[in-house]
């Protein structure tokens, strides 16, 4: 049992003013592992005032002492994965496959934004006037649960990249996973203040955060329902919001496509990270001419995946990260059922042999039409359905039809048809075929999948104000 008591502002561990508790679980066995003590708008008030104290020093900062900053993050992240990645399994029940990818990606994230402030032109010429790309305060950031150690990266090396200092809530349920990243980032040894990390829930420490008049920037991941109270709170202030928020990712399986190859990327996108990823492909558009085929492939091999806890290194899909999560899945399957879609495999219920633990059964739904609610809102766990399509207009045009719009994929043959499927859609990243994880693609949706773009160049353009000087 973990009891964290702490928070971390202004570079050393202190015990918040807020004294409620929250219970920890491990989800693949529903047993409390320990509990956290929860900050309240006193906490998030200190937290921000080590964080404006911090900043003009941190504006002023040289590219080279920001790439420094950056590379001591990284290394404190890699010089020991094992003991982050076990934490992962514990607390959030991921499998072995998603901790390591998770854990790697952390360390490189820091070192992707070393590489971008090192090229970026923080001062630019505009006609004949001067150009300064400045940080413009205090950034606050908050995040899920989905993928504790890369969304804390993400806002830590923005916040640093543009000169900017910060305030994060991370989700509360993952406490453990925090407390040990920030122990380990805390190493680095940054300058105090321009870290600071607040536990505690979303309508207390959340709200404080995104309502504090010395914030500057609020850069949320979440979900688009927390995301449009937030945007509401922003707007007092006119505080600058980047928002990374749900999708629907259409995966478009087009005529061509051999299916030895597209079947296993459909299911391993659809169920990353056990469904849990904004970025899954939930919507799978097959040609009706192969619809059978299709489903039948998808069928065998769905049954075929390993669910379980993620200690075994063989697991494909672990649990849901929390009861509530658990309830959720179980809501909309059986939604599926009420609007009239089809179970080509799967369904209500934890998969056979599993008596514990908040495990679902990797479900595909056929037979679904793009108005259903399935098809509509965000499930956000291993619940996948499967539409058909007559022609690739039609599959562009149902692809494109969404709220939602952070992610596609295009599974064909011949690369440059794919290619021009994936300039018709409405996303913020196409992965074609097998493409793998790109660290340096900007990351961000159209619609009500966000606002502004995370990574590189992009995500720096987002974290500055520029100012001109106009010269006689
Ligand atoms: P959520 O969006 O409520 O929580 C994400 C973060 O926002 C947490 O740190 C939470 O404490 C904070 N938060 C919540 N309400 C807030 C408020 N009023 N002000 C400030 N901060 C607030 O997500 P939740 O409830 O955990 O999950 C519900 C659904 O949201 C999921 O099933 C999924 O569909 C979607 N979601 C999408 C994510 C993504 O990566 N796009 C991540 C997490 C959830
Ligand atoms: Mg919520």
């Amino acid at each position: 049992m973990r009891s964290i008591e702490h928070i971390y502002v202004d570079g050393k561990f202190v015990m918040p003013d807020g004294n409620e508790r929250l219970e920890l679980f491990n989800p693949a066995t529903e047993q409390k592992i320990g509990d956290v003590r929860l900050g309240n708008a006193d906490d998030v008030n200190a937290a921000v005032a080590a964080a404006k104290q911090a900043f003009p020093a941190m504006a002023s900062s040289s590219k080279a002492e920001r790439i420094d900053m950056l590379r001591s993050l990284r290394d404190a992240i890699s010089a020991q994965p094992d003991p982050l990645a076990q934490a992962m399994t514990e607390e959030y029940g991921a499998p072995a496959y998603f901790t390591a990818f998770s854990v790697q990606n952390t360390a490189s994230i820091f070192d992707v934004m070393a590489e971008t402030v090192a090229k970026y032109d923080f001062d630019r010429v505009a006609g004949k006037s001067m150009v300064n790309m400045l940080p413009r305060g205090v950034m606050a950031a908050i995040t899920p649960w989905n993928s504790n150690f890369g969304f804390i990266a993400t806002k830590l090396a923005h916040a640093i990249g543009s000169g900017s200092t910060l305030v994060i809530k991370p989700a509360e349920q993952s406490a453990c996973q925090t407390d040990i990243l920030v122990r380990r980032l805390h190493q680095a040894g940054l300058p105090a203040g321009i870290l600071n990390v607040v536990n505690g829930t979303g309508p207390v420490v959340g709200a404080a955060l995104t309502q504090h008049p010395d914030v500057a920037t609020i850069s949320f991941t979440g979900s688009t329902q927390a995301a449009k109270i937030i945007q509401r709170a922003a707007i007092d202030g006119m505080k600058r919001v980047i928002l990374e928020l749900g999708g629907k990712a259409p995966t478009i399986i087009l005529p061509d496509a051999d299916l030895d190859k597209a079947i296993p990327v459909a299911l391993m996108s659809g169920f990353a990270n056990s469904g849990q990823a904004c970025v899954a492909g939930t919507r799978i558009l097959a040609p009706r001419s192969r619809l059978s085929e299709i489903s039948e492939r998808l069928r065998t091999q769905t049954e075929k995946l390993k669910v379980g806890d993620g200690r075994d290194p063989e697991v494909q899909i672990g649990p849901l990260a929390s009861l509530a999560q658990w309830e959720r899945i179980q809501a909309y399957i059986r939604l599926g059922i009420e609007e009239g879609a089809t179970l080509l495999t799967g369904g209500a219920g934890r998969p056979a042999g599993f008596e514990k633990g908040w495990f679902a059964r990797p479900t595909i739904f056929a037979d679904v039409r793009n108005d259903m609610r399935i098809a509509r809102e965000e499930i956000f766990g291993p619940v996948l359905c499967l539409l058909a399509y007559d022609d690739e207009d039609e599959a562009v045009e149902i692809a494109n039809d969404s709220d939602y719009g952070l992610q596609a994929y295009v599974l064909g043959s011949d690369l440059r048809h794919a290619e021009r499927i994936a300039a018709r859609l409405l996303v913020g990243r196409v992965v074609i075929n097998s493409a793998p994880h790109d660290p340096r693609a900007p990351f961000g949706g159209f619609k009500q999948s966000g606002i502004g773009r995370e990574i590189g160049t992009f995500g720096l353009d987002g974290m500055l104000e520029p100012r001109a000087v106009l010269t006689p």
